[in-house]
Parts: C-alpha cells; sequence; structure tokens
C-alpha cells in the first residue's frame, strides 16, 4: 500500500501532539512514510519537536521525522499539508479578545470584531503557506484548519481559486459527538447529517440513523434542557471552564428556532449582550488556553525530552485530530465518506450567493469534493447568514484593497457591534494592536 508524506504547519501549535498521536494510531488505513514539522517560529517548535519525534520512534520507529524552520525543507516531497498557523500567537489572540471587551462588544477569537482582527492577520500567512506547497509539492492537498477558518476561505477562494486547499473546522466533530451520545448511538459515524450554514454559524436540519429512522425531535427535546451537556451526568461534571458554559447555553440558542440543532457559536451573535455581561475582561478564553493547554503541553513535551520515553505521559490522541485522519483517508483512497466542509456555495443552497463560503455536507474522493444539494433556507437563517457573509467578503476585500473604509463597514455590519460609532473606535483601537500584522490600510 502507498505510504505518504505528511508536513504539519504551525508545528509549534498546542494540537501538534495530540495530531501526531492520532496520525499513529491510524497508521492502518493512512500508512505513513515521513511526518514533518514546519513553523517560523522555530523557538516554539523546539518546544514540541523533540517529543514528537520520541512519540513517533516509540510507535513506528520506519517514519522518518524532522522539524524545519524552512519552507523548501518542510514542503518539499509531501502528500498532505495540516496546517493550523495563528499568525500573532496567543497574545494577538487576547488582544482580540479584550479590545472588543473594552466597548462592550463581544470579545471572541473567530466571532465579531476579534475574527474580524484575526481574519486581517491570517490571510497573509495562509497564502504563504499555500505558494510554498504549490511551489514544492504541487500536488499535494492542505487540509486547513487555520481560523477565522470562514474569512480565510473567502481569501483563499477570491485569491487562490485553483489551490488544492480543504477548508475545515473541528466543530461538527465536537458537536457530533455530543450528539450521537444524545442519541445513543455508539459513535458519530453511525449517523448521517443534514447540516448547513457557514463556518461557527449553522444549523443541523435532520440526525438519522443508519437504518434511516430520524433522531432530531428526541435531541432537540434533551438539548432544550441541558444543550450540549450529556443530561445530568454531564451537570455534574467538574469541568466547567467556558466550553462547558457554552455547550450548556444551546440550551437557548435552540429556542430560536425549535426545529434544528443550532451551532454553539450562534450564542455570540443572538445572545451578544448576554456574552459580554458574563466575560471577565480581565481573564478571557486565551488566558485560559496560556495558563491550561499551552503549559500542559509544553511541559508534557519537555518531561518527554528529558526522560528520553513517553512512558506516563499525559498526551493523548485529540478528537480533534479525527477529522484531519478521515479526510486525507478519504482523499487518498476515494472513500466517499461524507463530511462538512466550507466550500463555495455555487447553489448548493439554492436561495444563498453562489460565491458565499458554506459548510456544507461533501462527498470526499480522489479528487476532492462534491458538496451535496441542501435546496431552499428559511429567511431567519438566511438573513442571518447574509449579514454574516457580507462582513466576511468585506473583510476580505479590505485586505485585498488596503481599504479602511470596507473593514469599517465590514465592523458595522457585524452583528456583534452595536453603532458605526463602536465600529470606527474599535477599528483604531485594532489597526494600532495589529500594526505589522495587517496591511496598512489607506
Ligand atoms: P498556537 O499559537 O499554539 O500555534 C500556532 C503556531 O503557528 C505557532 O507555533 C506559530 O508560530 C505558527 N505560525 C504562525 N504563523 C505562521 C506561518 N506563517 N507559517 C508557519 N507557522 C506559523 O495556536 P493553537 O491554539 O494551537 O491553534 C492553531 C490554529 O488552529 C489556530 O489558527 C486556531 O484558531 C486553529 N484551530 C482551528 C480549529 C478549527 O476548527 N478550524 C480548531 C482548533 C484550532
Ligand atoms: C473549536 C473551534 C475552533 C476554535 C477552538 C478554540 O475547536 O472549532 O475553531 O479555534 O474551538 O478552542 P480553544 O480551546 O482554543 O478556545
Ligand atoms: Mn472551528
Amino acid at each position: 500500500m502507498k505510504k505518504f508524506s505528511v508536513v504539519i504547519a504551525g508545528g509549534g501549535s498546542t494540537y501538534t501532539p495530540e495530531i501526531i498521536l492520532m496520525l499513529l494510531d491510524n497508521l492502518d488505513r493512512l500508512p505513513l512514510r515521513k511526518i514533518k514539522l514546519y513553523d517560523n517560529d522555530e523557538e516554539r517548535q523546539n518546544k514540541l519537536a523533540k517529543a514528537c519525534e520520541i512519540l513517533i520512534k516509540e510507535r513506528a520507529k520506519e517514519i522518518e521525522f524532522l522539524a524545519t524552520t524552512d519552507p523548501e525543507e518542510a514542503y518539499t516531497d509531501v502528500d498532505f499539508c495540516l496546517a493550523h498557523i495563528r499568525v500573532g500567537k496567543l497574545p494577538m489572540r487576547e488582544l482580540d479578545e479584550k479590545i472588543p471587551l473594552k466597548y462592550g462588544v463581544v470579545g471572541q477569537e473567530t466571532c465579531g470584531p476579534g475574527g474580524i482582527a484575526y481574519g486581517m492577520r491570517s490571510i497573509a500567512g495562509v497564502l504563504e503557506n499555500i505558494d510554498c506547497m504549490e511551489k514544492y509539492s504541487p500536488n499535494c492537498w492542505m487540509l486547513n484548519y487555520s481560523n477565522p477558518a470562514s474569512i480565510v476561505a473567502e481569501a483563499t477562494r477570491r485569491l487562490r481559486p485553483n489551490s488544492r486547499i480543504i477548508n475545515i473546522c473541528d466543530m461538527p466533530i465536537g458537536m457530533e459527538h455530543s450528539i450521537a451520545k444524545i442519541a445513543g448511538v455508539p459513535s458519530r459515524k453511525h449517523m448521517d447529517i443534514r447540516y448547513y450554514g457557514l463556518n461557527h454559524f449553522g444549523w443541523y436540519t435532520s440526525i438519522k440513523d443508519k437504518e434511516g429512522n430520524e433522531m432530531l425531535p428526541k435531541i432537540i427535546e434533551h438539548i432544550k434542557e441541558y444543550g450540549f451537556i450529556n443530561g445530568e451526568e454531564g451537570m455534574k461534571t467538574d469541568k466547567k471552564d467556558s466550553w462547558f458554559e457554552t455547550n450548556l447555553f444551546t440550551k437557548n440558542i435552540i429556542k430560536t428556532d425549535p426545529t434544528t440543532i443550532p451551532s454553539s457559536y450562534l450564542k455570540y451573535y443572538l445572545f451578544s449582550d448576554y456574552v459580554v455581561d458574563h466575560e471577565d475582561k480581565n481573564y478571557t478564553r486565551a488566558n485560559e488556553v496560556m495558563d491550561g493547554r499551552e503549559k500542559e503541553v509544553f511541559s508534557a513535551c519537555a518531561e518527554i525530552e528529558k526522560n528520553g520515553h513517553s512512558k506516563g505521559s499525559p498526551l493523548e490522541v485529540g478528537i480533534h485530530a479525527e477529522f484531519i485522519v478521515d479526510l486525507a483517508t478519504a482523499l487518498a483512497f476515494n472513500t466517499h465518506e461524507r463530511m462538512l466542509l466550507i466550500v463555495e456555495n455555487n447553489g448548493a443552497i439554492e436561495n444563498f450567493p453562489k460565491d458565499a463560503m458554506v459548510e456544507i455536507p461533501c462527498i470526499v474522493g480522489k479528487d476532492g469534493y462534491e458538496p451535496l444539494s441542501v435546496g431552499k433556507i428559511p429567511t431567519f437563517q438566511k438573513g442571518l447568514m447574509e449579514q454574516q457573509i457580507a462582513v466576511e467578503k468585506l473583510v476580505v476585500e479590505a485586505w485585498i484593497e488596503k481599504s479602511y473604509q470596507k473593514l469599517w463597514q465590514a465592523l458595522i455590519l457585524s452583528k456583534t457591534v452595536p453603532s458605526a460609532t463602536v465600529a470606527k473606535e474599535l477599528l483604531d483601537d485594532l489597526i494600532e494592536a495589529n500594526k505589522g500584522y495587517w496591511p496598512e490600510l489607506n
């Protein structure tokens, strides 16, 4: 069987070890000959690289390993690039979250002004990686997790329309894990789902078991009571971080349309006042991540490096990485698996613009993806999506044209921002904070 070579772009990411463990766990369906890490921050990547090498040597010593900051070395002879870069890293995420909060506006990594600021930083980094991939391995597929996925997807649609990039989000995996538990089926692979929307902005319209029985009404009843938390057992959990709150809060979102299952991210748009009121303006999710996941992953890696082995290590396979393996396997072996991808609408949602990047089910095979037809969507969802897609398009236009005016319009149009006045104040603050990351606006 053919063996593949993969590069992980953003090698210094906190998600890298769990992705490597997931790859190593799935060698029977996606055989590998080479795993490379690529990052433009050598010091950060080095904190993980040695540990990753040890994990690989212990589990599959025939796989070649390399960590590099040289794009040519990284992108030569690769079949798949798993990209998860964060331009500006977590300290800039902290500003994306905290600056809007100063104005009483939602401060979030991918939603509202924070997502817009992050988008303006991400576009160049993602394009740079695509260009290297195309130069050194023109047949490689880039499976791109880099956020904000909607804006990045629109930018690649506009600026690299023929590139072999597939934009994805792990939210479907997370939500479908919860949904499978609620439905009482063994895993998300035991369900056939229908969903439409934008990234972090969508709705499930059908969840069927493998016999074709609709399970949606039963799941909706559960979510009305508990959100995505798995019943009373879940309510007792000690792990009440901000994700727990978000999952629970879905019980409120679902009331806005009790016939579908909403993405939990809709809370930032539909209940922004609640979100702002309940946020600690001095300690946001970026702080949680820097004090939590980042420290845990780096110290676990330091420990492996020191010991020379991974016995007793807390690092584990992440469900986040499951999607990547499924997608790469579908492309490599023509599996025709159904997956949610962020793709150009092109009529799949009948009453929505053709050139919008939407998140919809696609069938994935050797030559890429084929979107499934969604049909017409209701006025409520359509209205919300039209407003949000306009924001995303304006951000990309602002980046291309270096236009202050268009970026201001994007912020004005965001459902999270109350007025053009606030939008302008926020924009001026964000420009200052993002000097050196954004193009200079005229
Ligand atoms: P992180 O800051 O820990 O790691 C990101 C790495 O990217 C850093 O090591 C950084 O140096 C590197 N980087 C930045 N610019 C680069 C460039 N131009 N080329 C190569 N490397 C570059 O971030 P994280 O919290 O681990 O998240 C990584 C990314 O994955 C983020 O964009 C995050 O939003 C995204 N993510 C997406 C999903 C999804 O559903 N789409 C899920 C989880 C994480
Ligand atoms: C989910 C989303 C990602 C987002 C991540 C943030 O996985 O799909 O797009 O980046 O959550 O998680 P964090 O733990 O970093 O707040
Ligand atoms: Mn996501």
